[in-house]
């Protein structure tokens, strides 16, 4: 069992200060796709081999997780690939009203820490702020891309992104959530899942054209 970590302590409420996608990518043109809880990062080594096409940057809170991945990284020479260590929901929002806003074209969440108590619910990564700032600075048509294995939590995030207006769904359907992976690659968490043979609820969200 790994350890979590706080993200409400003192320490992880200081704002950490991320490097322009110009100080991080060769081709700091390329669309981004940003990864919020990326821990080892499995998943974004495998898009950024695959897909140089693009820009990948993984965020976790866990330093040693991002340590390590930021190695593998740098054995395998992607350079179009970053983890960078930080609470999201501190450092993204400032990050993103920096940085070019229709450079980010994709985020995902994929299977973040449940936090099942109704005490610790207040630790969930996608809370309203953060959803906030993901409708202020991506584009129209940018993607939102949700998977877990606890119906709660994805109930809670489907529910709450609804009743923010901003995004819309692929499909209107609210209860299956039976999509496949649109992507050609599983997180190690979803590896996991899988394997145990315990449901994945996944899905997309569009940015719509509503103003925030
Ligand atoms: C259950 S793990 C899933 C990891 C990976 N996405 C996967 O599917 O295998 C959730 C990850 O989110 C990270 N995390 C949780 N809260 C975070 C926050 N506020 N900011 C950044 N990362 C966070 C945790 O450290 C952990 O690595």
């Amino acid at each position: 069992m790994r350890q979590h970590v706080n993200p409400l302590s003192r320490f992880f409420q200081i704002e950490s200060e991320l490097p322009q996608p110009s100080e991080l990518f060769e081709n700091h043109s390329l669309p981004i796709h940003l990864d919020l809880g990326c821990a080892r990062g499995r998943f974004l080594l495998n898009m950024a081999s695959a897909h140089r096409n693009w820009n990948y940057i993984g965020f976790d809170i866990r330093e040693t997780l991002v340590v390590s991945a930021e190695e593998e990284r740098n054995q395998l020479n992607l350079d179009n690939l970053k983890f960078l260590f930080c609470n999201v929901n501190v450092s993204l929002d400032p990050w993103l009203s920096r940085i070019k806003s229709n450079s980010v074209k994709i985020v995902s969440i994929q299977f973040p820490d449940p936090w099942f108590k109704m005490r610790h619910k207040k630790r969930r990564v996608l809370n309203s702020s953060l959803l906030f700032s993901l409708a202020k600075n991506l584009d129209e048509g940018s993607k939102l891309f949700l998977q877990t294995d606890i119906l709660d939590v994805m109930e809670g995030m489907n529910n709450f992104i609804d009743a923010s207006n901003f995004f819309e769904r692929k499909d209107n359907d609210k209860k299956l959530f039976s999509m496949d992976n649109p992507f050609p690659f599983s997180t190690e968490r979803e590896k996991y899942v899988i394997k145990k043979a315990k449901p994945v609820y996944r899905q997309i969200y569009f940015r719509n054209s509503i103003k925030v």
